[in-house]
């Protein structure tokens, strides 16, 4: 079959020059948006006259019947025919006959591959917005079942401070707010019509970009044919959302390995999230953070990877931009993966209440505190923190934690002590002690996650 292009040449193209050169194996995922996109170009053509209408519906019907061809995947895509763009119109014209060569009139590969690209993504995000919001509510349900579960804080992976479980865990309702405000802010940019820039300086029909655009729900149009088939901002910001989304799950994914071993026992992840080991019979491994936690490095990969793409091309289109699909497809999908599977992991998570109870008796995280006392004595802050330096290491010296000590031993590193400390020492108290807006103390948090759910409700 001859090539859409071929006019100009004499010889065939070499056989491993077009798979070399074909994007068809990986863009026929765009199909439903190029169909969508010829759609609202062919009507904007008939609108202004620039083909007649009866040609219009001919197009339009052939362009339905190839897309269901596509969906019932009778169509079978040629690696000759290049692209997704050329397969559907090569199967047009297939279809209805040389009419079906009038679709491209006043359009380019260039400005509709970046149109699918920008329906494509569009989508996408409101997916992604979607997913985040249901992991939100899934951390919002364990912090709420969690609101007097204590556990140690950590700086340094060293017991710091004991705060409450939930706020912990709304610490990441926090992160995933923000990842979900940048996917909504990107849509702005996302939403804008490339079509209408032809190769790159505009066509000579008169064609209604505007229209198109309010056809196919874009806000605006692109202000300069050049910027709309060479940009790829709109990508890269894309992949960097998602990047900063796998980082945050990639966080909680190694919080969530770490406190299902059996040296923190914090949590346990449900069977149905687990595998086992084929030669250890005891073994159960939290497979889905670890993998999620892997695949955060491909995620990074495709940002680096597009932008390395871009980073010296010339203005306008150059076939280095067709890269910018398959890291894009593979971000969508591994970002799809992780999150599908995180927010019922993290709703059917047990947690281990008892055992963190535990681990907070069992630590200094409440040495601030006593600190704090003394200063409210009148003590000056660092001179409480020597104090108190010197009871802990006396307590490790005599392997006791500080509610063990007597008040007599306390007052061997300062007269200012008196019983009321045994009272401050406590886990809760300290907790509640933190009665600053952001902070663990269980008002705060509570009311932090009323916010959290009304936020939730309003988006
Ligand atoms: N498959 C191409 C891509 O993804 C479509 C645009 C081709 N344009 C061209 N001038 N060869 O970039």
């Amino acid at each position: 079959m001859s090539k859409l292009w071929g006019g100009r040449f004499t010889k065939k193209t070499d056989q491993l020059v077009e798979e070399y050169t074909a994007s068809i194996l990986f863009d026929k995922e765009l199909a439903e948006e190029d169909v969508q996109g010829s759609l609202a170009h062919v009507t904007m053509l008939g609108k202004q006259g620039i083909l007649p209408a009866e040609d219009v519906e001919t197009i339009k019907g052939g362009l339905q019947r190839v897309l269901e061809r596509i969906r019932k995947g009778e169509l079978e895509f040629s690696v000759s025919d290049e692209d997704i763009h050329m397969n559907i119109e090569k199967a047009l014209i297939d279809d209805i006959g040389p009419v079906g060569g009038k679709l491209h009139t006043g359009r380019s590969r260039n400005d509709q591959v970046a149109t699918d690209m920008h329906l494509y993504l569009r989508k996408r995000v409101v997916e992604f917005v979607g997913l985040l919001q249901k992991l939100q509510e899934a951390l919002i349900g364990q912090a709420k079942a969690n609101l007097d579960t204590i556990v140690p804080g950590y700086t340094h992976l060293q017991r710091a401070q004991p705060i409450l479980f939930a706020h912990h865990l709304m610490a990441y309702v926090s992160m995933f707010g923000r990842d979900l405000e940048r996917l909504q802010d990107s849509y702005k940019r996302i939403n804008v019509l490339p079509l209408g820039a032809g190769a790159l300086a505009g066509t000579t029909f008169p064609i209604d970009r505007h229209f198109v655009a309010e056809q196919l729900g874009f806000d605006r149009v692109y202000e300069n044919s050049l910027d709309a088939v060479s940009d790829r901002d709109f990508i890269v910001e894309f992949l960097a959302n998602a990047s900063l989304i796998m980082t945050h799950l990639s966080r909680l994914s190694e919080e969530l390995i770490l406190w299902s071993s059996t040296e923190f026992r914090f949590v346990e992840l449900d069977d149905a999230f687990c595998t086992g080991s084929s030669i250890m019979p005891q073994k159960k491994n939290p497979d889905v953070p670890e993998l999620v936690r892997g695949k955060t490095g491909r995620v990074y990969g495709n940002l680096v990877g597009l932008l390395t793409v871009l980073k010296s091309l010339p203005l306008a289109y150059n076939k280095d931009m067709q890269e910018d699909k398959e890291g894009m497809f593979d971000t969508v999908r591994t970002l799809q993966g992780a999150l599908q599977l995180f927010a019922p992991m993290i709703a059917t998570m047990k947690v281990n209440k008892e055992q963190m109870r535990k681990a907070v008796n069992q630590d200094f995280s409440n040495a601030t505190d006593i600190a704090d006392f003394l200063v409210g004595k009148g003590l000056p802050f660092r001179q409480a923190h020597e104090v108190i330096g010197k009871t802990v290491l006396y307590c490790i010296q005599q392997d006791k934690y500080l509610l063990d000590l007597t008040l007599d031993e306390f007052k061997q590193f300062s007269e200012l002590f008196d019983d009321r400390i045994y009272a401050v020492l406590q886990p809760e108290a300290v907790v509640d002690a933190r009665n600053v807006y952001g902070g663990t103390a269980k008002k705060q948090v509570s009311e932090a996650i009323g916010r959290a759910e009304s936020a939730l409700a309003s988006a």
